[in-house]
């Protein structure tokens, strides 16, 4: 427990350690023989062991207590503890974040949301949902489909992630295309900040312009500013109707034009538009067994689905679609979902890329917004570079077994991943800054929507200017002068 798995990092010597009377004001706080077991956990280092290492298997902290509060009364009598204690914390959600930020990097207190996971309310007529933060996605998508909503977000990790945890990353996801980004879906919050103090801005009402938005200080400051406690979120109509294409495409540039077009003829019951490169897909093809949905092999592959009122319509528009670009010869090939299992087998190629790519041995991840034109020209010059510095290869004594690029065309956003056997400096200095060197110059963005956590905590510059950095490290000073939110990671 006392190796330090950062040898660049430092334990900051200003944060305290904790003590067996630390231990007994968390136990007393939060009370009953179970809670100590599942609220208190101190001294049982095989009992943190899943909240200490990350999603990806790739950052492992060495906390020795969890605390897993159940109100926001308890979260600010924690918080303003371990603020006087200068005891150093680190929020967490559903622990799926990929960069490293919802872990410890030292002894920071995990201060888990699990247990508060109840929804307090749902307006049918405004479709405005007010949440505690530790309620998982799905359980709040699955409770407004039973109320003809839909949670303004979904991404594959929905089954563990926490409403705060995307909130606090500002996940972008599979739809934001349709349904934007939760800086304007989120109406309202309540948080925490270190010294204790509730922030309440939990409206529930879309207008509201009454001087700053603090609100939005939270959203994407993964933790590092207080706790989120309770969200407000906008909900749109579930659809009626939903429908899913899988085409295969012989260029990047083609992909484009299907793109275009897909914004002009299905323009607004168009709610996807992702993109699978090759290789990708044929990674899911050898762990699934399953054969591609279209037969032939294709360098790109592209995931167009439609959320829209009336199926028959439609269906209409996206067979009006697939005709046009198969016409014109945009599209090589394609399929669309004709049933439930299909629309979930072909969303399946898309989704499962991730978990795919987790059992392979490990994965250098790039989640970037690029320029579209430029967009999958990354990919190709990363595969070019592992090659000519002859780190790639199919036998093992290659570090790297593939250069692959997905993600959310429609915004932008393209996951850059380099499929590794094991995790290597050699892999990691060939890598960086040259991608984010890559990405400054087409004034690309080094992080769309999984945040910067720890990954990325040196090469912020790359996509903030001084002026832009300068107020963040001030707000950061102003709302946690002893820095025990989150430390170590971007700010
Ligand atoms: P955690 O991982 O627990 O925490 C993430 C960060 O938020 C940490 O810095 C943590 O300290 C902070 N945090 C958590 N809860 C709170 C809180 N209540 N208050 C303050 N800070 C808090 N992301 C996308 O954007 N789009 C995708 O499509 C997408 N797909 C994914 C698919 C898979 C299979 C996986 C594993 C991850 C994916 N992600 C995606 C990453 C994404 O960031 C997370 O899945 C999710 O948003 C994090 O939620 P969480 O509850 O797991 O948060
Ligand atoms: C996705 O779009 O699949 C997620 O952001 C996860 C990933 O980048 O692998
Ligand atoms: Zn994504």
């Amino acid at each position: 427990l006392t190796a330090n798995n950062y040898p660049d990092l430092k334990r900051n010597p200003n944060f305290a350690q904790v003590t067996p009377e630390d231990v007994k004001f968390f136990q007393d706080l939060l009370g009953s023989a179970s809670a100590v077991i599942d609220g208190v956990t101190a001294d049982a280092s095989d009992d943190l062991s899943p909240f200490n290492g990350d999603w990806m298997n790739k950052y492992r902290g060495q906390s020795r207590l969890l605390l897993k509060p159940a109100t926001t009364e308890e979260v600010s009598k924690i918080l303003k503890y371990c603020n006087d204690r200068k005891l150093a914390v680190v929020p967490q959600g559903g622990n799926t974040g990929l960069v490293g930020g919802s872990v410890p990097v030292f002894d920071e207190i995990i201060l888990n949301l699990s247990r508060m996971n109840r929804i307090e309310s749902f307006d049918e007529r405004s479709g405005v949902l007010v949440a505690d933060a530790g309620v998982i996605l799905e359980v709040a998508d699955q409770y407004l489909a039973e109320r003809n909503h839909l949670f303004p977000l979904d991404l594959g990790a929905k089954g563990s992630c926490h409403i705060g945890g995307n909130i606090a990353t500002n996940a972008g996801g599979l739809r934001l295309l349709r349904y934007g980004s939760l800086h304007g879906s989120v109406l309202g919050l309540e948080a925490v900040l270190p010294d204790g103090t509730v922030v309440d801005t939990l409206s529930t009402l879309r207008k509201n312009n009454t001087g700053y938005d603090l609100k939005q200080l939270f959203i994407g400051a993964e933790g590092t500013l207080g706790v989120i406690t309770k969200a407000a979120v906008q909900c749109p109509a579930r659809p009626k109707a939903v429908n899913v294409a899988y085409f295969g495409f012989e260029s990047y540039e083609k992909m484009c034009e299907a793109f275009k077009e897909a914004k002009g003829r299905l323009s607004e019951i168009l709610s996807a538009f992702e993109l699978m490169d090759g290789r990708s897909q044929r990674l899911v093809g050898q762990a699934t067994g399953n054969p591609l949905p279209i037969e032939g092999e294709y360098p790109f592959y592209g995931l167009v689905e439609t959320h829209g009122s009336n199926g028959e319509h439609d269906m209409a528009k996206l067979e009006e679609f697939f005709e046009h670009i198969m016409g014109e010869g945009i599209v090589a090939d394609g399929v669309l979902a004709q049933d439930e299992t299909q629309f979930r087998a072909l969303w399946a190629w898309r989704e499962g890329i991730t978990e795919t790519l987790s059992h392979l041995g490990g994965t250098y991840k790039f989640d970037v917004s690029i320029p579209l034109s430029d967009l999958y020209r990354l990919v190709d010059d990363t595969l070019e570079r592992m090659t000519r510095l002859g780190l790639v290869g199919d036998d093992d004594s290659f570090p790297v077994r593939t250069v692959v690029g997905y993600g959310h065309m429609g915004d932008a956003n393209l996951h850059l991943n380099i499929a590794v056997r094991r995790y290597s400096k050699e892999v990691e200095e060939a890598l960086e800054p040259w991608v984010y060197e890559w990405i400054k110059e087409c004034r690309g963005s080094i992080s769309a929507e999984h945040g910067l956590g720890l990954a990325k905590k040196q090469f912020i510059g790359y996509s903030q200017n001084d002026v832009v950095l300068g107020m963040m490290k001030q707000l950061k000073a102003l709302y946690d002068p002893n820095g025990i939110m989150n430390p170590y990671k971007y700010i």
